[in-house]
């Protein structure tokens, strides 16, 4: 009886038996759980303090405690105290490591809390520096962009709509549209901080404690915004982990249609981009390949992120409360769709910084493809037209212009009556395409003015003079 006492972990009171060898490695999740080891000694410190400050440990008891908890958390950091994989968790390696050293009095960091309590707290505690880093990591990629798009300020693309050649845009324009796409993915961020930022602490498994335990302190001492009051919905939901999953499946499908996007115009057919060497992988079999595998790995990955937070959903949806086991299998997804997407971010950071726009191959493709057809039938409506009129005769004109291979621009005056009396020589400065651009006016549309104010907003924004 007493052998087995010694081996039992330390739940292990009521128990005959030791777990079975496989049950117990199938059980462990000291693989994924130990990058929260920083995490649960600061919560360990912060909770063993509160126990002394409200009298229900004392305070020698309390000073013994954190000393040697600090001790631990130093020897973790510096490498020299390594958990083996045969503990259950990080929560009960370190209590265990307590306990190595100080006897019975290790036992008393557990008083009114439980490992519950600790899951949830470092995962929060984790959130808050994951979403930081991402947040930053998705501020430094914007502000790249910013930089293409000052660069090239003056650059008319043609933009496309259902992957057909629509209408002339400023490339800068076109840029801008992703720093504010990423602009949200941020705010996203940033919002669901808000809800991660509640301490759990003080839930004693579920249902409270009848020790006189000061949550509010434990949280303030922690940095968090508040508690979350309902102790049995600290313990038992992961709604926070899960809304940042879908706010990195957000950010992943902004990547992926980058990448997308860049893989098409480095193609021969497009040939709008150059990615440097340093982004670029060659072909063991055709000596004259580049490849965009950067790129196409961040496409690739989306879908690992996707899966993290249908893993997830799925992993929440059938569970009565409060805590169940399942919740373990939380920490595969939270690390992997953290590290994927922030692992994403920068090296789409590092794609953008060395892409560079063939502004020659952009200006040419300009004249094909009809990109100014719309601001014919908008000159038709300010002649007189309906719309649909100056729509039905700009389509023919088009048609005629298609059958001969002509560009709009290659059409003359009296040519140009036959399809209708309206047209006048000014038509001609609505036909080329970087002229076109300068026609817009109506606010965030592509016009030099809004790609102006665009550039000061988000340079202010992210602080770049
Ligand atoms: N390793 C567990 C987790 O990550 C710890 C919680 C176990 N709690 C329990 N009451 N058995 O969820």
């Amino acid at each position: 009886m007493s052998e087995i006492k010694e081996q039992s972990p330390l739940w292990g009171g009521r128990f005959r038996k030791p777990l079975d060898p496989a049950a117990k490695k199938f059980s462990s999740s000291i693989p994924l759980d130990n990058r929260f080891t920083e995490e649960d000694i600061a919560g360990s410190i912060a909770h063993v303090t509160m126990l002394g400050e409200c009298g229900i440990i004392s305070s020698e008891e309390a000073a013994q405690i954190l000393e040697t908890l600090t001790q631990i958390g130093d020897e973790i950091k510096s490498g020299v105290l390594i958990f083996s994989d045969g503990s259950e968790d990080i929560h009960l390696a370190i209590e265990d490591e307590l306990t190595k050293r100080i006897g019975t009095l290790g036992g008393k960091l557990h008083t009114a809390r439980s490992r519950n309590d600790q899951v949830a707290l470092d995962q929060r505690l984790y959130l808050r520096k994951a979403i930081t880093r991402l947040s930053s990591s998705l501020t430094l990629l914007q502000t790249s962009f910013l930089q293409k798009a000052d660069a090239y300020r003056e650059i008319v693309i043609p933009g496309y709509t259902h992957m057909q050649r629509a209408q002339p845009v400023l490339l800068a324009h076109h840029l801008l549209a992703y720093v504010s796409m990423l602009g949200r993915d941020v705010e996203r961020l940033n919002d669901c901080y808000k809800r991660v930022n509640h301490s759990p602490l003080g839930a004693a498994d579920f249902g409270g404690t009848s020790f006189p335990i000061n949550r509010r302190a434990v949280a303030e001492k922690l940095k968090f915004h508040d508690i979350v009051f309902n102790s049995i919905d600290a313990v038992s939901d992961r709604d926070y982990l899960i809304e940042l999953a879908s706010g990195c499946s957000i950010i992943m499908m902004h990547l992926s249609r980058i990448a997308e996007e860049l893989i098409l115009w480095s193609t021969v057919e497009f040939g709008f981009i150059e990615m440097d060497d340093a982004v670029s992988t060659g072909s063991s079999i055709m000596p004259q390949k580049k490849n965009p595998d950067i790129a196409e790995l961040i496409r690739g990955k989306t879908g690992r992120v996707y899966g993290s937070l249908m893993n997830l959903l799925t992993i929440m949806k059938g569970l009565p409360l409060a805590y169940d086991r399942d919740m373990q299998c939380d920490k595969e997804p939270m690390f992997e769709m953290i590290d994927t997407t922030t692992d994403c971010l920068s090296m789409m950071k590092l794609v953008i910084d060395n892409t560079i726009f063939k502004t020659e191959r952009l200006k040419a493709a300009l004249h094909e493809g009809y990109l100014t057809a719309t601001e014919v039938a908008d000159y038709l409506v300010r002649k007189g037209e309906t719309f649909r009129e100056a729509h039905r005769i700009t389509g023919e004109l088009v048609g005629h212009c298609e059958g001969n291979k002509i560009p709009l621009s290659g059409i003359g005056l009296f040519e140009l009556h036959s399809f209708s009396s309206k047209f006048e020589t000014d038509v001609f400065d609505f036909l080329d395409p970087e002229k076109s651009v300068l026609l817009k006016i109506s606010e965030g549309s592509s016009s030099h003015e809004s790609v102006k104010k665009q550039l000061a907003y988000w340079k202010n924004k992210l602080k770049i003079d």
